[in-house]
């Protein structure tokens, strides 16, 4: 069982708590948002860094809330549910320190660790966190009341410094603004990622005064203070630099999404099996996955949760979002695929448009310029030239002619047509919703076919009727003693 803070010779045995600092604007992103919804590999950057939280801890995740909270809060909800977090607003942004205090009234009697991230690192591994917690609890035996992950830059410039005295060991944190000309040479940066102990953290931070350059209340003079008090602070010094840096600019943005995007690329050429004809103009997400021997032509944007099967073909130009596609597919240039389902051996393109749970069955095609939206297609079956299909339901083996639309909207609400097994839908057809084209049916190139179509029929004309049973035994729907010409009287 957890106990709350005690110490005991494996080291501290109190449970964890992780807490993200996100309610800062972010200046240097010269933006009207604030710094943690920008995108990062189409994830804004705080979700990033709560899915990592996530990983470590199964309590609520605190996050510290002021500049757009509303935002802020929704993009937290989309990652970790309704559940995973409890929000801390802070006003008023006066400095790191004045976030974490924000918490107190709800964590200084926790009795835990915690681990405070920053919204704007979202790179950080759960891997080198726990790595961090580890020696924080371990720390001489007993545990230290503050850990800090520290890194080495080539450039440190706009990082705290960690100080340490003659003997080696940690002394202070001085802001850049604040270095003097000597403390600016330490390469030794502070990376914004502590482990604290409630229990000595908040009578730490009430210590602390806006006494710098920027008048603010720095959480880095915290292991200072403690320091100062002969409380332990140690230092776990990281060596993947890149890994636990910030973004503050969008300079700084769009090298991390190079990165991320590399180390993709990276694990689906050589774990995957996946043919990247150009990485560096080849766009996939990190959650995408894709099986062996498909080969990902330049230009493509593959986005969110999209899974891709094996041997398939995704030419130049196409954007996949959250989408699944099966094994053998043939996906030509400038498709775009959102929400939607293709199964094995199917063809799409050049421009198809796919979205809103489409669903194309086993070796079904869409060709040039043919939109599905809410809409299936069955086996074998093809639209292959400037098409609308919405709200449609098609069975197997169909042919759907060039230019046909479902006309799905009356004005008020949407309407569904189905259209069903080895039908033949000639050209230029508009089918008015609701309607149903019964199996085997075929309509004339130009009908507009407001009632539905016996199976086995041709139908023709504005409003479309029937011209010619096609088979004897049509099916029960087949109106029964109506000739082709007492049709074509009542309509003429
Ligand atoms: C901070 C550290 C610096 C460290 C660097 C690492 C301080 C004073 N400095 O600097 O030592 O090298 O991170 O990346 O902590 N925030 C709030 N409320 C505030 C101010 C900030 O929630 O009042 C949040 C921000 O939204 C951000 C995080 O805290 O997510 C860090 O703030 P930022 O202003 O980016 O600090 P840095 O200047 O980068
Ligand atoms: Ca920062």
């Amino acid at each position: 069982m957890e106990k709350n803070s005690h110490s005991s010779p494996q080291g501290t045995t109190a449970p964890l708590d992780v807490m993200i600092l996100a309610a800062g604007l972010g200046t240097r992103m010269r933006s009207e948002k604030a710094k943690v919804l920008h995108h990062l590999s189409g994830r804004p950057l705080i979700a990033h860094v709560c899915r990592t939280a996530a990983a470590l801890s199964s309590r609520p995740i605190y996050i510290v809330v002021g500049h757009q909270a509303e935002e802020v809060k929704a993009a937290v909800h989309e990652e970790l549910g309704a559940e995973g977090a409890v929000f801390i607003t802070q006003e008023v942004q006066r400095g790191t320190g004045d976030a974490v205090m924000a918490a107190r009234a709800a964590l200084a009697d926790a009795g835990s660790t915690l681990l405070v991230l920053s919204g704007d690192v979202p790179l950080v591994r759960a891997e080198t966190l726990g790595a961090l917690i580890h020696q924080h609890r371990t720390h001489r035996g007993r545990g230290a009341a503050c850990t800090l992950l520290s890194v080495r830059l080539d450039d440190p410039t706009g990082y705290g410094r960690v100080v340490r005295d003659t003997e080696g060991r940690f002394e202070r944190i001085v802001e850049q603004r604040d270095a003097t000309p000597e403390e600016r040479l330490i390469n030794e940066i502070n990376a914004g990622i502590y482990c604290f102990e409630t229990r000595t953290l908040f009578p730490a931070l009430e210590r602390v005064q806006p006494a710098n350059a920027q008048g603010e209340y720095y959480l880095t003079d915290v292991p200072g203070i403690m320091r100062s008090e002969g409380e332990d602070v140690s230092v776990y010094l990281h060596t993947d630099a890149r890994e636990v840096s910030g973004i503050n600019t969008r300079v700084e943005l769009a090298e991390f999404e190079r990165l991320l995007r590399n180390r993709t690329l990276r694990r689906l050429m050589l774990d995957s099996g996946v043919t990247i004809i150009d990485p560096s103009h080849t766009y996939i997400s990190p959650e995408t996955q894709i099986g062996r021997d498909t080969i990902i032509y330049p230009d493509t944007h593959i986005e969110g949760r999209t899974v891709i099967g094996e041997n398939c073909e995704i030419r130049s130009g196409s954007r996949i979002t959250d989408s699944r596609i099966g094994s053998g597919v043939q996906i030509k240039d400038h498709c775009v695929i959102l929400d939607s389902d293709v199964a094995d051996n199917c063809a799409l393109g050049p421009f198809a448009h796919l979205r809103m749970n489409a669903r194309l069955e086993e070796s079904a095609a869409v060709g040039n310029f043919v939109e599905m939206k809410k809409s299936r297609l069955g086996r074998q079956s093809k639209a292959m030239h400037l098409t609308y299909l919405g709200d449609a339901t098609i069975g197997d083996r169909t042919n759907i002619g060039a230019g046909t639309v479902t006309c799905n909207f009356d004005g008020v609400k949407k309407n569904p047509t189905v259209i069903e097994d080895e039908v033949k839908i000639g050209s230029d057809t508009m089918l008015v919703a609701p309607v149903r084209v019964h199996r085997r049916a075929v309509t004339a190139a130009g009908s507009v076919v407001t009632r539905d179509v016996p199976p086995a029929t041709l139908v023709a004309g504005v409003p479309a009727v029937v011209k010619k049973h096609l088979e004897d035994e049509a099916g029960p729907n087949t109106p029964k003693n109506q000739t082709v010409e007492e049709v074509s009287e009542t309509t003429t």
